[in-house]
């Protein structure tokens, strides 16, 4: 865990919170490789489970709500840790709305699933989806943890993916198998070492006052084997208790046959699968966290996918003191930028160091340009070497194959 810690640090991807003052306990800055990689891992899980679905859509809602929705869902009441003397504390941040004696005592969502479940209606009314469907969405989510720790694995400010899944009641057990099953997928997808996720039935003493079943998915962290993600059937409770304290039935209307305007009017029950960004991202950067031996001399890498890693190729020239050969990188260079903006120049040090910070940050290829490609073999003129990260082998290729290549 020190080394991934060390690592994300001194290499940009995530910083302690408000560093300079001292840091503030269970807060965390993304920085510049960071955040191209919560991008990454956010876009592909969109992607997946949005973009390539016919029953899915997806939500952008405020993060500050009526203070009634979680009076409505139990939050206000029940969401709540025990204290060392007993004394049970509710983890919501809540904050003052509007000036002086008119304000509101508010909350920061402590889930991002409240946003979907309020706008349930809307979307019914605007996009008539038919069962099953479901809401998605990614933002950020917080709770004032007892005792943030583990670096972003427990933090008090981060980031959800949430899908509610609406199913008519006798269809949840498949919608549940369904996700049981996508959750493993996504994971595999981003490159989280599939071994090193169990699935644990969590029992009925253990469960959100919302759930009726639900499967956490934990992974081996360096820190001991904890919740990654879950998998939670909600039934119809968060519909049901916001149609009663909203006075709008959010119910769903169901034509019994055509023509023959008799309708079944019924409340959807809900499978929800919630991901946790910043947990996926510290599995992610534990599963690609490698020590090896390459040419005799120890390194460290990130063994990313292609598609989580920040940068998807670096593009050197040999030298940095031959103009001839620095202009033609950089035509190599902004010849593949166009077309996938993850691509770093680098000229700093010899090529020996270059691989070494290119291989720390998991960039999966790195590109030189040197003499031959200027022609000094003139069978050569126009060729790279391309570097593959895991084996450090290197492989001569025409310019004109690389964007292919590296899009592929
Ligand atoms: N809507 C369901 C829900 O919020 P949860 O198990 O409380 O369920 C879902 O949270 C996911 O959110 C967790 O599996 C985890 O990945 C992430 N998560 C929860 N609390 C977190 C925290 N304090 N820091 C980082 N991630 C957290």
């Amino acid at each position: 865990m020190d080394k991934i810690i060390s690592l994300a640090k001194r290499r940009g991807f995530i910083y302690p919170g408000s560093e300079i003052y001292g840091g503030f306990s269970g807060f965390w800055d993304y920085g510049p490789l960071g955040v191209e990689l919560k991008n990454n891992v956010k876009q592909l899980w969109w992607r997946m489970f949005v973009q390539d679905r016919d029953d899915m859509c997806g939500l952008d809602a405020a993060i500050v709500m009526n203070p009634e929705a979680w009076k409505a869902s139990g939050h206000v009441s029940g969401f709540a840790d025990p204290l060392e003397n007993g004394k049970m504390f509710n983890t919501m941040f809540s904050t003052s709305v509007g000036a002086a004696a008119e304000a509101t005592t508010a909350y920061l969502r402590p889930e991002t699933a409240g946003g979907i479940f309020v706008n349930f209606k809307n979307v019914v009314d605007s996009l008539h989806p038919k069962l099953p469907f479901g809401i998605a969405q990614i933002g950020k989510a917080f709770r004032n943890e007892i005792a943030p720790r583990d670096f972003i694995f427990r933090a008090r400010e981060f980031e959800q993916m949430e899908i509610e899944y609406f199913v008519r009641p006798q269809e949840w057990e498949s919608a549940f198998e369904e996700w049981r099953q996508n959750v493993h997928a996504f994971n595999e997808a981003v490159g989280i070492a599939s071994g090193s996720v169990h699935e644990v039935e969590v029992a009925d003493s253990d469960r959100a006052h919302y759930s009726k079943r639900t499967i956490d998915f934990e992974f081996d962290f360096p820190f001991g084997r904890k919740e990654l993600s879950g998998l939670a059937y909600r039934g119809d409770f968060d519909l049901q208790a916001h149609s009663e304290a909203s006075s709008v039935p959010l119910t769903y209307h169901e034509e019994l046959g055509a023509n023959t305007g008799s309708k079944n009017i019924f409340i959807p029950h809900v499978v929800e699968p919630s991901f946790g960004v910043d947990r996926t991202i510290l599995a992610v950067l534990a599963s690609a966290y490698t020590e090896d031996e390459l040419g005799g001399e120890s390194r460290v890498y990130l063994k990313f996918n292609s598609a989580v890693a920040p940068i998807k190729a670096a593009v050197f020239p040999l030298l940095k003191n031959k103009p001839e050969l620095v202009a033609k990188a950089r035509e190599v260079y902004a010849m593949l930028k166009k077309q996938i903006p993850q691509i770093m120049w680098d000229d700093n040090g010899n090529i020996g160091k270059r691989y070494r910070r290119q291989d720390e940050i998991g960039t999966p290829h790195c590109i030189t340009v040197d003499f031959d490609t200027l022609g000094e073999k003139p069978e050569l003129k126009d060729t790279v070497t391309i570097r593959n990260r895991d084996t450090g082998k290197q492989e001569r290729v025409p310019i004109g194959s690389l964007r292919e290549r590296i899009a592929n």
